[in-house]
C-alpha cells in the first residue's frame, strides 16, 4: 500500500495567515499540521509516501521532512501547479502508485483515536475483500454541508447517494479526507470532468467505483476524533484539543519519530541519533524520555 498526502491548495479561508505560510505547515499545538496526516499513514504501516504540494511550498516541506529517513519512511515529492481538484493527486501519482493500492489523506485532516478500523480497511483493501476496489469512511457530524455527504438506504444499509457540499444534506454522514483505492484510480481520475466550480471532485471518483458496486463505505466509530482545520476557529479548536490530550497524558500525538520507533521502522539506536541531532527543546526532551524508558 502506497500513501499520498495532498497538501496543496490556496488556503484562502485562512488568509492572511496563509499568505506566506501554507496551511499544512501552520502549527497545530506543538507541531506542523502535516505531521498529523503523515502519522496516520505511518500508523497504518505505510512507509512509501508521496507528498503533493504547490510549487512555492515544496522547498519548505523538503526542509522540514527531507527524504523521510529521519522518520523511517521514504518520502517523495510532486508539484501540483494549480488546485485542480483532489482526484488530480492520483493523476500526478500514477507512476508512484504503479501496481499497488493507494491511500490518500488530505494534508489538513486530523484524526485521533484507535486506528484499528483503518488497519482493517487497509488489510481488506489489499485482499479486495468483498470484491471492493475502493474504500472510504463515514463520520457523523452536526453540520455536513462543508463536506462530501453519503446517504445510506435505511433497509439495506447500502450507499444511496454521494454528494459534494450539498446545500440540503440527505444525511449527517460526512466523508472524511481518507480514501483507499486500487490502481485503476489514476485512469478513473483522468476520465473525470471538472464540476461547475472548475475542479474535478472526489465524490465523482467515489461514484465511479460505486456505480460498479466496487465502493465500500465503513463507519468511523463515534469516539474517534476527526478534526477540521479549515478556518481560524477550527484550527484553534484542533490545537486546543491536541494540547488537552497531550498535557493530560504527557504523551505526544503524531510525534513521527516515536511512531517510527514503535512501528519498528527505526530501532532505538536510530532514535537516539535522531534525538541527539535536535536542538534542546521540549520535543527532544520527550524523545529522550522515551529512549530512557526503552533502554
Ligand atoms: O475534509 C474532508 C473533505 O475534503 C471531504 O468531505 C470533501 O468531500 C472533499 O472535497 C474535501 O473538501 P474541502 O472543502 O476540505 O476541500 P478543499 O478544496 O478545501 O481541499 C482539501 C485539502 O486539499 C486542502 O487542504 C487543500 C488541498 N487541495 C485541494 C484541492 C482542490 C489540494 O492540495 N489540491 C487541490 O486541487
Amino acid at each position: 500500500m502506497k500513501g499520498i498526502v495532498l497538501a496543496g491548495g490556496a488556503g484562502s479561508r485562512l488568509y492572511p495567515m496563509t499568505q506566506v505560510m501554507t496551511k499544512q505547515l501552520q502549527s497545530v499545538y506543538d507541531k506542523p499540521m502535516i505531521y498529523y496526516p503523515l502519522s496516520i499513514l505511518m500508523l497504518g504501516g505505510i512507509k512509501d509516501i508521496l507528498l503533493i504540494t504547490t510549487p512555492d511550498d515544496q522547498p519548505l516541506f523538503q526542509k522540514l521532512l527531507g527524504d523521510g529517513s529521519k522518520f523511517g519512511i521514504k518520502l517523495s515529492y510532486k508539484i501540483q501547479e494549480k488546485p485542480n481538484g483532489l482526484p488530480e493527486a492520483f493523476v500526478l501519482g500514477e507512476d508512484f502508485i504503479g501496481d499497488d493500492d493507494v491511500c490518500l489523506i488530505l494534508g489538513d485532516n486530523l484524526f485521533y483515536g484507535d486506528l484499528n478500523f483503518f488497519r482493517d480497511a487497509i488489510k481488506a483493501q489489499k485482499e479486495k475483500h468483498g470484491g471492493l476496489e475502493g474504500r472510504v469512511f463515514a463520520y457523523y457530524v452536526a453540520d455536513p454541508r462543508a463536506y462530501g455527504v453519503v446517504e445510506f438506504d435505511k433497509a439495506t444499509k447500502k450507499v444511496k447517494t454521494l454528494e459534494e457540499k450539498p446545500e440540503h444534506p440527505k444525511s449527517n454522514y460526512a466523508v472524511p479526507g481518507l480514501y483507499l483505492f486500487d490502481n485503476t484510480v489514476a485512469r478513473r481520475a483522468k476520465n473525470l470532468k471538472p464540476s461547475p466550480r472548475g475542479e474535478t471532485e472526489i465524490v465523482d471518483l467515489m461514484l465511479s467505483y460505486h456505480n460498479e458496486d466496487k465502493l465500500g463505505v465503513a463507519m468511523m466509530y463515534r469516539g474517534l476524533a476527526w478534526l477540521d482545520t479549515g478556518t481560524p476557529r477550527s484550527l484553534l479548536d484542533a490545537s486546543t484539543f491536541i494540547g488537552a490530550i497531550e498535557e493530560r497524558q504527557g504523551l505526544k500525538v503524531a510525534c513521527l519519530e516515536e511512531i517510527s520507533y514503535r512501528q519498528k521502522f527505526i530501532n532505538l539506536d536510530e532514535l537516539k541519533r535522531i534525538a541527539n541531532a535536535l536542538p534542546k527543546c521540549s520535543y527532544r526532551t520527550y524523545l529522550e524520555k522515551i529512549i530512557a524508558e526503552e533502554s
